[in-house]
C-alpha cells in the first residue's frame, strides 16, 4: 500500500504546531505496518539545503502562482517530495505569514499549487511508485481531493484529515478561475462557502473519507458550536467521518533517554524529576525552595487554548503555594499578560516568550503538572508528552483532551487508573477550581506518584492509530 501525504508542515523540518509533529511521525509509524509513504511539502527556505541534495522527479510550468518542480529526497526517515516553487515558497517569513505576522496575500495560490502538484503526480505516480491513497492534511492541502476528482478519471482514493476546523482557507469567488477550479462546482454542494471559495469545505465535499484527530472532536464538530460553520457539511458526510487519535513519537519524547534533560528518569526514578525542576528554576529565575507543585504551559498563546482564563488564575496558583512556567508565543495581549505576571510574582512565575523545543522537553521533564484549559482541542499533543513524562495533565473536557486523560475522581483513584485532572468550565473560576484539586492531591505524595505511574503506563505512541489509518486506507483501496 502506497500513500501520498500532502501537508504544509512536517517536523523536524518546518513546524508551527502539532500538525507538523503528526505529519512527521505518521509515515514512520505507517512504515511499521507495511505502508510506504511519500510526503509532498513546500520547499520553504529552511528546506532549500535538502532540495539541493535531492533529485527532480516532476516539473510543472503552470502551477497557481508560478512554475514548480518536485524534488525527492529522503531525510530523517521520511521520503519527501519537496515542492520547489521559488515564487510561492522561497521567501523569508513564516509558512503562512510574513515577517509582520500578516497572512501572505497569495496563500490561496501557494497552497493551491501544493495541492495541484500532489494531484498531478497521483495518477501516473513516480517511476514504479504509484499512490493507492492521497492523504491531505488541513485546509492547506484540502484542494488535493478536489483536483483529483476534477480529473474525472479513475485514480487513487483520498482522505482529508481535519487537524483544526477553525482554519478553513476561505477566499473570494474570483480565485476560482485563477486556481483552475471548475466553475460549475461553485455551488453549496461543491466549493462554494457563503459566496466564497472554501478550501477546507471543498476538500470535505470531495474527499472519499474525512478524518479528524480524536473521536470526541469528530462528534463535537457535528455541532454548530464546534463546527464553525461547517457542521452542516459534516452532517451531510457523517457516514464518511471518523476520529483517529494522534500519537507522539516516543523516541523523541522519552524521559529515559532525553538528552535535553538535566536528569533522565523512568517510572521507578521519578525523584530525578527534581533535578530537572531545579534546572527550570535556574533558567526562569524561580525560587528553588518552593515545595508546592510546578505547573507548566507549552502552547500557542491563543483564544483556542483558553490561556486568558489561566492568566486570570495566576494569582491563585501563587496563593496556593504553586509555581508556573510558561513557554509560548501568540497573541500579543496574552504574551503581555504572562510577562506581566512574571514581573509581579518574580519568584513563582517564569515566562519564556518564544519557540524553544529544548525548553519544551525540560518543562515536561521537570514540572509536576501541565495546564491545558483549551476551549476546543482537536487532539492536543502536549498532554500526551506530559503523560509519558509523568507530568500530570490538567485539561479541559474537550476533544482529544477528553479522550486521553483520565480524571482523578474517586473511582479512578481507587482503581489506580487516574492520570490527570479534567474540568468542564473554561473560565478563571474553573481553572482555579482545577488548581485547588491539583494542590490538594499533590500533598499526598503516594497518591500523586501512583497517578504519575499510571500516566507513564498509558500508551501514547502511534501503534494503534497507525493501524487504524492502515485499516481505513485498506477499505478505500479495495
Ligand atoms: P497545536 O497544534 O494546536 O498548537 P498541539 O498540542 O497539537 O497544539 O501541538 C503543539 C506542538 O507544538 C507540541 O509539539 C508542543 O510541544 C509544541 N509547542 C507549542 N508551543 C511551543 C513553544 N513555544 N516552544 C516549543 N514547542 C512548542
Ligand atoms: C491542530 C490542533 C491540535 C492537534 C494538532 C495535530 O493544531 O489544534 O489539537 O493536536 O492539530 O493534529
Amino acid at each position: 500500500m502506497n500513500v501520498l501525504m500532502v501537508a504544509s508542515e512536517c517536523a523536524p523540518f518546518v513546524k508551527t504546531g502539532g500538525l507538523a509533529d503528526v505529519v512527521g511521525a505518521l509515515p514512520q509509524a505507517l512504515a511499521q505496518v507495511g505502508i510506504d509513504c511519500r510526503t509532498v511539502l513546500p520547499a520553504y527556505p529552511s528546506l532549500q539545503p535538502l532540495v539541493a541534495k535531492g533529485k527532480e522527479v516532476a516539473s510543472f510550468g503552470d502551477l497557481p502562482g508560478g512554475a514548480g518542480r518536485l524534488v525527492q529526497v529522503k531525510a530523517k526517515g521520511i521520503t519527501l517530495l519537496l515542492l520547489d516553487a521559488p515564487r510561492q515558497f522561497d521567501r523569508p517569513g513564516q509558512p503562512y505569514t510574513d515577517q509582520n505576522g500578516a497572512d501572505w496575500a497569495d496563500n490561496h495560490q501557494r497552497f493551491a499549487a501544493l495541492a495541484q502538484a500532489a494531484a498531478r503526480i497521483s495518477f501516473d505516480g513516480l517511476g514504479d511508485w504509484r499512490p493507492d491513497v492521497v492523504h491531505a492534511h488541513d485546509w492547506q492541502a484540502a484542494l488535493a481531493p478536489v483536483y483529483l476528482k476534477q480529473e474525472g478519471r479513475a485514480g487513487p482514493k483520498s482522505v482529508l484529515t481535519i487537524h483544526n476546523i477553525a482554519f478553513q482557507g476561505r477566499y473570494g469567488a474570483h480565485v476560482l478561475n485563477e486556481l483552475g477550479l471548475r466553475a460549475d462546482w461553485f455551488n453549496p454542494d461543491g466549493l462554494e462557502y457563503y459566496g466564497d471559495v472554501g478550501f477546507l469545505k471543498g476538500g470535505m465535499m470531495f474527499a472519499d473519507r474525512i478524518t479528524t484527530v480524536s473521536p470526541t472532536y469528530a462528534r463535537e464538530i457535528l455541532t454548530p458550536h464546534f463546527g464553525m460553520g461547517l457542521d452542516g457539511v459534516l452532517h451531510a458526510r457523517a457516514n464518511s467521518l471518523s476520529g483517529i487519535l494522534n500519537g507522539i513519537d516516543t523516541n523523541i519524547w522519552n524521559p529515559a533517554d532525553d538528552t535535553t534533560l538535566a536528569a533522565t528518569y523512568d517510572s521507578r526514578s521519578l525523584r530525578r524529576k527534581d533535578t530537572n525542576r531545579k534546572e527550570i528554576s535556574e533558567h526562569l529565575g524561580l525560587d528553588p525552595k518552593c515545595d508546592g507543585p510546578l505547573f507548566c504551559v507549552i502552547s500557542r498563546l491563543t483564544h483556542q487554548k483558553g490561556l486568558d482564563a489561566l492568566a486570570g488564575a495566576v494569582p491563585h496558583i501563587v496563593a496556593r503555594g504553586g509555581q508556573l512556567a510558561v513557554l509560548g508565543t501568540g497573541e500579543p495581549g496574552l504574551e503581555d499578560a504572562f510577562r506581566e505576571a512574571a514581573g509581579t510574582f518574580t519568584s513563582n512565575v517564569g515566562v519564556h516568550i518564544g519557540f524553544d523545543e529544548g525548553l519544551a522537553h525540560l518543562l515536561q521533564g521537570g514540572s509536576d503538572a501541565i495546564l491545558i484549559p483549551s476551549r476546543f482541542e482537536p487532539c492536543g499533543l502536549t498532554q500526551l508528552c506530559a503523560l509519558r513524562y509523568g507530568t500530570l495533565p490538567v485539561v479541559a473536557r474537550t476533544g482529544g483532551l477528553a479522550d486521553t486523560v483520565i480524571d482523578a475522581n474517586a473511582a479512578a483513584l481507587a482503581a489506580k487508573c487516574a492520570t490527570g485532572f479534567v474540568f468542564g468550565d473554561v473560565s478563571v473560576a474553573g481553572v482555579q477550581a482545577a488548581i485547588d484539586r491539583v494542590v490538594s492531591c499533590y500533598s499526598n505524595k503516594t497518591a500523586w506518584q501512583s497517578m504519575q505511574r499510571a500516566a507513564m503506563r498509558q500508551p501514547v505512541d502511534w501503534e494503534q492509530s497507525a493501524q487504524a489509518y492502515a485499516n481505513l486506507y485498506g477499505e478505500l483501496a479495495e
